[in-house]
């Protein structure tokens, strides 16, 4: 079901957009997500050689986040005549808490994931250099494009929403990755290297944008935002 999207041969990122994605879309989303991070190194220390098997792991974790609570979090796609090609999964100040996936999913997670990777992942959680504030934030929780994308600026255009929505309802805006590419990509959008550790031997970057300190959050709890 989830292979490698079809590039078109320009790959003009130009002409995609970004909207808040359908139910559809959603799903799409969830693949190209899956794709995005599948060789990222913590992917490959959990799920193994297998790229196929980290895509469809990556897919069942994604579902309960993507699919399920869509209502709570800031979603959008970046589409090419209605082929989604990118996406983020942004966590508002609101909605940091969010709740335990259903049953279904958590089985979903143990049959396409196995015990051992849904532990890992738990401990990778666990582990994370505790860098966010205790205070309202944003969280990007992912950040992905479609690999046949990478590289042709649709992570920046992403970007650029994400900003529009963080600008709304200022606030700290955190994430984490394992790639030392998206570290570089970050940093030329001007984040802050916050922290860095690392977790089952992968190092960690957590990077971070906007007030820090005394100075942090000033979303309003409550606020709804999408
Ligand atoms: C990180 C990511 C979202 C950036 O989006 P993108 O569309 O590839 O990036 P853009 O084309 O807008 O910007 C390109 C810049 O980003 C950096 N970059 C990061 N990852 C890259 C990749 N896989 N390919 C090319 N450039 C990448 C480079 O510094 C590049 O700048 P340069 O050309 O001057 O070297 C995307 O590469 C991706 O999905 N990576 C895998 C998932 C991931 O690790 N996400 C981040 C953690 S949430």
């Amino acid at each position: 079901m989830i292979v490698d999207g079809q590039a078109p041969p320009d790959r003009d990122s130009g002409r995609t957009r970004v909207t808040r994605p359908d139910a559809a879309a959603r799903r799409a989303l969830v693949g190209v997500l899956a794709r995005a991070f599948r060789d990222n190194p913590m992917n490959v220390r959990i799920h193994g050689p297998n790229r196929r098997r980290r895509v469809r792991a990556n897919a069942a974790g994604l579902r309960s986040l993507v699919l399920d609570q869509a209502d709570r979090l800031s979603l959008r796609v970046s589409t090419l005549d209605s082929v989604v090609v990118g996406g983020f999964v942004l966590v508002p100040p609101q909605e940091l808490r969010l709740p335990e996936p259903s049953l279904r999913r958590q089985f979903e997670c143990l049959w396409l994931q196995g015990r051992q990777a849904m532990a890992a992942w738990a401990e990778v959680n666990a582990g994370l250099p505790d860098h966010r504030p205790r205070t309202p934030h944003w969280y990007l929780a992912a950040l992905g494009v479609d690999p046949a994308w990478q590289g042709r600026g649709v992570g920046a255009a992403l970007l650029r929403t994400i900003d529009e929505l963080v600008t709304a309802h200022p606030a700290p805006l955190c994430l984490e990755c394992d790639r030392p590419e998206s570290v570089r990509f970050y940093r030329a959008h001007g984040f802050e290297m916050r922290d860095e550790g690392r977790v089952h031997g992968v190092p960690v970057w957590c990077l971070a944008r906007g007030p820090s300190g005394e100075e942090r959050g000033e979303a309003r709890a409550g606020t709804r935002i999408r």
